[in-house]
């Protein structure tokens, strides 16, 4: 099929790339021009693994363009929107930049029938919205024409860190939609991943006994409720395991064992149970503020998701108490922060706690350097200003530390030649470190919830 995907960030880039591996003709389109250049040569404007690699295997497959009209919408047959929805600061999303897609799908629409497919997360209703100011802004261009459209929610699951996987093995596809076209046209361009019958690309093996995906078609506000009901279960079971880590850390309980108890219940699981930090990334706090703004609206309140925020933004606050304990004085201590990214694989720095943990440490009068092994760039040009010392080398972090707090489990952490390095307290934020060997080694470990 004809495909064409509008604004290629983690989940655009990953769609279009794995659509154009099934063999479709994919453009992608983003206002950026900057990535639309990179994206040209081959390079992904995002770090994510395996991307870059794919989309060098499907390069004659897949177009990149900045302009509405070179994207040939009348000829295309799937629109997918997946551009960014931000948080406004009263917690609703930000609907100004799928209102600038809609209308400029709307506006180079041509007579053929086109399905256009919301995969960003918008609150429960928009696709209605979209779809109506589609309609105005069609009539307002195409004196006396019918438009020929349907919009179809189709949220996306994936994970930043193993985004192609996901995107190739999901758990479940959901369409949300009651036009028989509409779905006829995206079953048949998913029936690869349905039936998972296309060869797996290189470095991304199907996990073992995938044989089919399950496809579920509801109305489009089922679809959407979905996704942010889906969201907002796996941040409340991080922050549900994180508010028995308090109770632990009181009692002297271990929240590692405690949840490894809990998890191995197979009606819970053991996926999302690890005490740490908290959530991070671009997701899950916008989409839980999103979903008690919309609850707002029907004058109800989300007592169980509101308190998920509030322990999950308390995390982060906790670890500086923590090594404040340690230390007694924060005050011109030399603090290393290893890991900046929201987590491991990923070069994403959106709500991701090592900002605020910087902040408040600075604000407690502490010195910060901070590391990451892929995240410097972003972090340095988009929080250059906070106060924070950003080191090219792990190295460097760690000169003169008086405290390391370990923020972003990235598995090389755990690798560091730990013997040739000063005996200071560590905070492991993310119960990842060897605690046993270092503790052997003479380092005073911190753990949350141990
Ligand atoms: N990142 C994730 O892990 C994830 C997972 C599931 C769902 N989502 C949802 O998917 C959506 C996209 O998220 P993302 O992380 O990929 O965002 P992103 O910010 O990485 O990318 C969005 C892109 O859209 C482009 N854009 C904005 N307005 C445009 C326009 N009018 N025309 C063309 N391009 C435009 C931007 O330049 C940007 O490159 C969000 O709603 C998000 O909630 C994200």
């Amino acid at each position: 099929m004809k495909v064409l995907i509008i604004g290629t960030g983690y989940v655009g880039m990953n769609t279009g790339v794995v659509l154009a591996y099934l063999g479709n003709q994919v453009t992608c389109l983003d206002v950026n021009e900057e990535k639309i250049a990179m994206l040209r040569q081959g390079k992904s404007p995002v770090y994510e693994p395996h991307l870059e690699e794919t989309l060098q295997l499907v390069m004659n497959k897949i177009q990149f363009t900045s302009s509405y009209t070179e994207a040939d919408i009348p000829n295309t047959d799937v629109v997918f929107i997946t551009v960014g929805t931000p948080s406004l600061p009263d917690g609703n999303a930000d609907l100004r930049y799928v209102r600038q897609a809609a209308e400029s799908i709307a506006e180079n629409l041509g007579e053929k029938f086109t399905v256009v497919v919301n995969k960003s997360t918008v609150p429960i209703g928009s696709g209605n919205w979209v779809e109506a100011i589609m309609h105005e802004h069609f009539n307002s261009n195409h004196d006396g024409q019918k438009a020929d459209f349907n919009v179809v929610s189709s949220p996306e699951f994936l994970a930043q860190g193993s985004a192609m996987h996901d995107s190739f093995y999901p758990d479940r596809i959901v369409v949300g939609s009651q036009c028989e076209r509409s779905v006829e046209r995206l079953q048949e361009l998913f029936s690869p991943i349905l039936r998972q019958d296309f060869p797996a690309p290189p470095g991304l093996p199907r996990p073992e006994g995938l044989t089919e995906v399950p496809l579920l078609v509801c109305d489009l506000t089922s679809a959407e409720m979905i996704k942010y009901a889906a969201n907002a279960f796996l941040a409340l079971k991080i922050s549900y395991v994180n508010e028995i880590g308090r109770l632990a850390n009181k009692v002297g309980a271990d929240i590692q064992a405690v949840s490894k108890g809990i998890g191995l219940d197979k009606r819970i699981g053991n996926r999302f149970l690890s005490a740490g930090l908290g959530w991070g990334g671009s997701c899950f706090g916008k989409d839980t503020a999103a979903l008690v703004a919309t609850a707002r609206d029907y004058r109800l309140e989300m007592p169980i998701i509101e308190s998920a925020r509030a322990i999950n933004y308390g995390q982060r606050v906790l670890a500086v108490d923590l090594l404040q304990e340690k230390l007694k004085i924060l005050k011109g201590k030399h603090v290393a922060l290893l890991g900046f990214s929201f987590k491991p694989n990923t070069d994403d720095l959106r709500d991701a706690p090592s900002i605020d943990i910087s902040k408040l440490l600075i604000q407690r009068g502490a010195l910060v350097r901070a590391h990451d092994p892929v995240a410097l760039t972003n972090a340095r040009s988009h929080y250059g200003d906070i106060g924070v010392v950003f080191c090219n080398e792990v190295g460097e972090a760690l000169k003169d530390a008086e405290a390391i707090m370990l923020v972003t489990e990235w598995p090389e952490y755990r690798e560091l030649d730990w013997e040739s390095i000063p005996r200071v307290p560590i905070v492991d934020g993310r119960n990842f470190l060897d605690r046993e060997r270092l503790e052997g080694l003479g380092f005073p470990v911190i753990g949350i919830g141990r």
